[in-house]
């Protein structure tokens, strides 16, 4: 339940500099390291030289990046490379020895391989913070006795928008603010969903009610980059349909998530808003620091499953009632993982994902 704080919202500019350029020798000695254990003729053993030790070699590009290195951080940078360079030179002459003490055309490969070596470390990955988020809201709304509904990120205009009774006319549909695959023109094309919604309409489509889902999934929509907005997110999406069920038991459902999710401390709160798939509707905003500066994000939309909605799937809306919420993942990770922009998310630097 508690926020971590990347290096990347505490560090100063210089901070950043200095952790890429040890990350920097890191990576060069694991290279170098690498490339001396594949050396087997003295023709390979000049070219490592000429590679990480010569004239235009790469300890020498390193020592050359000590400029950009702030002045209290000279030395740690100084010792680093300094201390690389005489390892590389250590290494290079006892394999150079090997070599000689074969023969001059001698194959290292040629005397065997010794088991008793130590190997080299495999990295090991892990999920992206984003599934990592999305097996957690599983989880959570899974104690809250929902099921998982899953649907297909490339839809047709019925299931993204007509059964939603969104309007040929509602702006959502601008084919300029959707990505639609065939000629908008056509009947029913096809587009990269733009919400998670569709999924409400496939599940009742197939499943008789009472029901309670989630679903989770990529959307898509042509909006600038910002802190909080990218072209490519993903939501997650709540349905909930039996007798007389109430917007108390939104409210409430939501609330809950949102203190088992963040924690009891975190403040939340829902704003009458309009979706024509729900009546009423509201959205969900929760305080959280963006790019260092505390405010109100909107972390989704809310509602009552709006009859228009019910009758498009063959439900009686005289007999059904049913709420349905669509969050987005990105701003909940942030929130969670107090991370302060949406884009970071994207960069794909590992230094940033393996924080997660
Ligand atoms: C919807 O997408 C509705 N389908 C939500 C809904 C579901 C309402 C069920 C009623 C019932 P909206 O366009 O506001 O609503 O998007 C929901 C959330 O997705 C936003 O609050 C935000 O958290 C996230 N979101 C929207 N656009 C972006 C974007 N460009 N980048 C990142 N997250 C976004």
């Amino acid at each position: 339940m508690h926020a971590l704080t990347p290096w990347r919202t505490q560090c100063a500019d210089w901070c950043i500099l200095v952790v890429a350029m040890l990350e920097k020798i890191d990576q060069l000695e694991r290279q170098a390291e690498s490339d001396l254990v594949a050396v087997s003729t003295a023709d390979e053993l000049e070219r490592f030289r000429i590679k990480y030790l010569g004239s235009k070699g790469a300890v020498k590009a390193l020592m050359g990046l000590m400029k950009q290195v702030d002045k209290p951080q000279k030395p740690a940078f100084g010792q680093g490379a300094n201390a690389l360079k005489h390892k590389l030179q250590e290494t290079f002459a006892a394999r150079k020895d090997e070599l000689v003490a074969a023969g001059p055309q001698a194959s290292v490969l040629k005397q065997g391989i010794d088991v008793t070596e130590p190997g080299l470390p495999p990295r090991l990955g892990r999920q992206h913070v984003i599934s990592q988020t999305i097996n957690e809201l599983a989880e959570v709304f899974g104690r809250m006795g929902f099921d998982i509904a899953t649907g297909p990120e490339v839809e047709d205009e019925y299931h993204n928008f007509i059964a939603l009774n969104i309007p040929q006319q509602h702006p959502a549909r601008d084919p300029l603010d959707n990505f639609y695959l065939t000629d908008p023109g056509q009947q029913n094309p096809y587009l990269l969903r733009s919400q998670t919604s569709t999924i409400q309409i496939r599940v009742m489509e197939t499943t008789p009610p009472p029901l309670r889902v989630i679903a989770t999934g990529r959307v898509y929509r042509p909006d600038e980059h910002d802190a909080t907005h990218y072209s490519m997110f993903h939501q997650v999406e709540g349905l909930y349909v039996d007798h007389d069920v109430s917007m108390v038991d939104l409210k409430t459902t939501l609330i809950q998530f949102a203190h088992a999710y963040f924690g009891a401390e975190a403040e939340v709160k829902l704003l009458p808003s309009y979706f024509p798939f729900t009546e009423p509707s509201a959205e969900l905003y929760i305080k959280m620091q963006v790019r260092g500066q505390w405010q109100w994000v909107e972390l989704g939309g809310c509602g009552m499953v709006d009859p228009a909605v019910f009758e498009a799937v063959g439900y009686d809306p005289e007999v059904w009632t049913g709420f349905a919420f669509g969050l987005g993942i990105e701003r909940l990770a942030m929130r969670r993982y107090g991370i302060g922009d949406i884009r970071w998310l994207f960069e794909n630097d590992v230094r940033f994902l393996r924080q997660f």
